[in-house]
C-alpha cells in the first residue's frame, strides 16, 4: 500500500478564463488548503487532455486557455513553491492508466454518471457521443489516482466523478491487491459557494450567455455586471417587500460577504441577516444592495487583479512554472504506473521472476 501521506489532486478544464464560481466553489479553498501547511503534496492540474473530450474540432480553443488559467491559479494565491501546477497532456502515464482502468467499468456504469448524463444532454451529443467523452470519468480517476491523492477538493458537479474514481479504485485493489489510495471528496462548506448562479440568476454560469463575472475582468465591467444583476423581478418599488429565494444578488452575498464587510461599508447593519430582514419588509432598493455587493466583490478581487498584472508581466515564468510542474507531475504518475504495472503483472522487464519463470518453463 502507498504511504500514508497526505496529497491533494485537483483542476480544471481551460475552456475558458476561471470565474467567480470557480473561485468561491474551490480556488479559495485550495489557497487555504496550501496555506494550512497540513499537506505533503498538492497537485493543480489544468486539464486540457480532457476539455478536448469535447472540443477536438477545436483545440485552438484550449490552446488560448492554458495561460489564462495558469495567471487566475497564480493571481489568486496558488503557489507555485507549495503547490505543483501542471498541464495534463504532458503526464502521458495518465493515458495510459486510463487504459488499464477501462477494463474496470462497464458501460452501463459510464451511462448512468449523472454529470456525464447531464452534460450528453448539454451538447446535444445524445446518438453521437465520442468514445473520449463518454470515458472522461476514467481519465479523470487516473488523473486523481496517479497522485495518489487522499483529498480532491472541487465543485459540487464533480461529485459523481468521486464516486467513480472510488470505485475503480476499490475494484482495482480488490482484483489486483492494495496499490491505489481512495480519495476523499472536499466540497465547499457554505451553500451558495456550492453553484454560484450567473448573474442573470441562470443556474449555470456559462460564457455564451454572458453571466460569468471572470477573476480577470476590469474593476468597471465588474461594477456594471453587478449592477445588472438579476434580483427579484416583483420587486419594483423600494417600499415593496422583496423576495430573497433566487435573488441573484442575495445569493452572491451568501458566498462573498461577512460580518466586517457591514462594518466597513454598510454600517447601518450588523450583519447579512439583518440586510435580508429589511429587504423582506420592504424599504430597501436594489440598488443599495448591488452597491454593497460590489464593494465586497471589489475587495476580494482586487489584489487577484493586481497580481495577475505582476504575472502577465512576467509570462516566461509562467511559462517555466507550468514546465517544471508538468515535469514534477510526471515523476510522481510515474511512479504509481510502475506500481500499477507491478500489481497487474505486467512489468516483465524490471521483474526478475519473469525470466526466471520463463526459463523453467521452456
Ligand atoms: N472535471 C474537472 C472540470 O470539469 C476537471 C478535472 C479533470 C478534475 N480531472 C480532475 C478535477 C481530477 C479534479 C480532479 O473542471
Amino acid at each position: 500500500m502507498a504511504d500514508k501521506k497526505k496529497i491533494i489532486l485537483t483542476g480544471d478544464r481551460p475552456n475558458g478564463r476561471l470565474h467567480v464560481g470557480h473561485y468561491v466553489g474551490s480556488l479559495k479553498r485550495r489557497v487555504e488548503l496550501q496555506e494550512s501547511g497540513e499537506f505533503d503534496q498538492i497537485f493543480i492540474m489544468i486539464a486540457d487532455a480532457q476539455a478536448l473530450t469535447d472540443n477536438a474540432d477545436n483545440p485552438a480553443k484550449i490552446r488560448d486557455n492554458i495561460m489564462e488559467v495558469a495567471l487566475d491559479y497564480l493571481s489568486v494565491g496558488i503557489d507555485p513553491e507549495k503547490s505543483t501546477i501542471f498541464v495534463q497532456s504532458h503526464v502521458s502515464e495518465l493515458t495510459e492508466l486510463s487504459f488499464y482502468y477501462m477494463n474496470l467499468v462497464t458501460v452501463s456504469r459510464l451511462q448512468r454518471n449523472p454529470t456525464v448524463k447531464s452534460e450528453i444532454q448539454m451538447r446535444n451529443f445524445e446518438t453521437s457521443i465520442p468514445v473520449g467523452f463518454f470515458t472522461y470519468p476514467i481519465s479523470q480517476a487516473a488523473d486523481i489516482t496517479a497522485f495518489q491523492a487522499t483529498i480532491v477538493p472541487v465543485g459540487e458537479d464533480q461529485a459523481p466523478m468521486l464516486e467513480q474514481t472510488r470505485e475503480i479504485v476499490h475494484k482495482f485493489n480488490s482484483v489486483y491487491g492494495e496499490t491505489l489510495t481512495e480519495p476523499q471528496i472536499l466540497l465547499p462548506e457554505n451553500a451558495a459557494c456550492l453553484r454560484l448562479p450567473g448573474t442573470d440568476g441562470k443556474a449555470k454560469m456559462s460564457k455564451s450567455l454572458g453571466n460569468c463575472i471572470y477573476l480577470s475582468e476590469s474593476e468597471e465591467d465588474v461594477r456594471k455586471k453587478v449592477m445588472s444583476m438579476y434580483t427579484d423581478p416583483d420587486h419594483i418599488r423600494i417600499q415593496d417587500p422583496g423576495k430573497l429565494e433566487g435573488n441573484t444578488v442575495f445569493t452572491y452575498l451568501d458566498a462573498f460577504s461577512n460580518d466586517g464587510h457591514f462594518a466597513e461599508y454598510l454600517p447601518e447593519y450588523a450583519n447579512l441577516d439583518e440586510l435580508k430582514e429589511h429587504y423582506k419588509r420592504g424599504g430597501l432598493g436594489d440598488v443599495k444592495v448591488k452597491k454593497f455587493l460590489n464593494s465586497v466583490i471589489q475587495e476580494e478581487l482586487s489584489p487577484i487583479r493586481a497580481k495577475r498584472a505582476e504575472y502577465e508581466k512576467n509570462i516566461e515564468r509562467v511559462y517555466e512554472i507550468l514546465k517544471n510542474g508538468s515535469r514534477t507531475a510526471k515523476e510522481k504518475a510515474a511512479q504509481t504506473l510502475c506500481e500499477v504495472k507491478h500489481a497487474m503483472k505486467i512489468d516483465y522487464f524490471d521483474d526478475a521472476a519473469f525470466l526466471a519463470e520463463q526459463k523453467e518453463k521452456f
